[in-house]
């Protein structure tokens, strides 16, 4: 099969940072479907993964964990999904990305692809709205169903690809929604998402949020350093009110600022379920199937903004520096193969 895969952590700059090579095809076992990829996305995670190390992989490795594709074949313990079935899906950490042709993954982590858009749209949603979706519903007990409406939420960093999907899915469950963006093609973006109020990170942000009337939040979701915004959080928190990072801390924080308030703190972090292979982890299908229904129902839009094509090392080079920037709004996917 083709591949786009690392032997050295380089650069994105340097033509050999990713190469197209031809690996063996992998083969399903137990609950794994062999997946056909059509399209992938790049997030954060696989430029984290790339940076610069002092480390060769032979066999070389493949990055990538947001893909849409065809099932091709399925393992003999498969239930859910069989051949020739569209599918959408992120994966797991521990296993190889899905940055090739085909690709082998745990059919529980897997959903139906919404068949109202096309690979690259459905390719784009995955990991993001994993993320948003655990972080909201799960983590800060959010109920989608509305009974939480008229609740504020923080999201900061609103135009990135989460924040995208996660200001859809709290919109979705009724929420009143305040993002965080520091430009005006950002901060115009998160307005498309559905953002009711758009402040600027780059600013004082306990002001912002006392000018727009919301002084204190229920909820916050946070994904840039956690460290960097641990004082803004525990000061815009109200009382009993849940904060949710998905961002590690460049420095320790402090947990007891928030006891005066009883807030609550939680991780989330979207490949718990895989890494771990916990009971549930076929949440993640029930997950990946609702946002479907819900894309499919008009309740929530793609976060796609840009496609490249082909799947190739130059394009994965291109859109690994470009999330690199910090400048992504929704989702950058690549799409075919040469
Ligand atoms: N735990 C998990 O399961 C999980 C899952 C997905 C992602 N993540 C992590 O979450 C983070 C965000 O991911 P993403 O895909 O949303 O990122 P992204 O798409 O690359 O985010 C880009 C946005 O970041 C904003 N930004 C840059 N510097 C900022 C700052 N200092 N404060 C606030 N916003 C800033 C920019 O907005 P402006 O241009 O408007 O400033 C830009 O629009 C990454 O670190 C990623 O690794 C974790």
């Amino acid at each position: 099969m083709k591949a786009v895969a690392l032997k050295r952590y380089l650069p994105a700059s340097n033509p050999e940072s990713f190469l197209d090579l031809e690996l063996p095809d992998p083969k399903p076992q137990g609950r794994e479907l062999l997946v056909r990829v059509h399209a992938v996305s790049v997030n954060p995670v696989d430029t984290k993964l790339r940076s610069p190390k002092d480390k060769i992989e032979d066999p070389p490795r493949v990055l990538g964990w947001d893909a849409s594709g065809v099932v091709e074949a399925t393992g003999p313990d498969c239930k859910l999904f069989k051949r020739g079935d569209a599918v959408y899906y992120a994966g797991s950490i521990v296993r190889p990305g899905c940055d090739s042709e085909l690709h082998v993954v745990d059919e529980r982590i897997v959903g139906p692809k919404p068949k109202s858009l096309d690979d690259a749209q459905a390719a784009a949603l995955p990991l993001t709205a994993l993320t948003a979706h655990e972080a909201l519903f799960d983590r800060c007990a959010i109920d989608p169903g509305g009974k939480h409406a008229g609740r504020t939420l923080l999201v900061i960093n609103g135009a990135g690809g989460v924040g995208s999907i996660a200001i859809q899915l709290a919109k979705l469950a009724g929420l009143r929604v305040i993002a965080t963006a520091s430009r005006p093609e950002s901060q115009e973006w998160c307005r498309k998402m559905g953002a009711d109020h758009v402040i600027n990170h780059r600013e004082n942000i306990p002001q912002q949020l006392r000018d727009a009337g919301n002084p204190e939040v229920d909820y916050i979701f946070n994904t840039v350093d956690t460290s960097g915004y641990w004082d803004t959080m525990v000061e815009a928190i109200k009382p009993f009110g849940r904060i949710v990072s998905i961002v590690e801390s460049s420095k320790p924080v402090e947990l007891g600022k928030l006891m005066g308030k009883s807030a609550s703190f939680s991780w989330e972090l979207m490949f718990t379920r895989a890494r771990f292979q916990t009971a549930d982890m076929e949440e993640q299908h029930r997950i990946l199937a609702q946002v479907a229904g819900w894309i499919d129902a008009g309740k929530l839009k793609t976060t796609l903004t840009e496609t490249l094509s082909p799947i190739n090392a130059a394009n994965l080079r291109a859109a690994h520096a470009k999330v690199e920037s910090g400048k992504m709004m929704g989702k950058l996917v690549l799409a075919g193969w040469r």
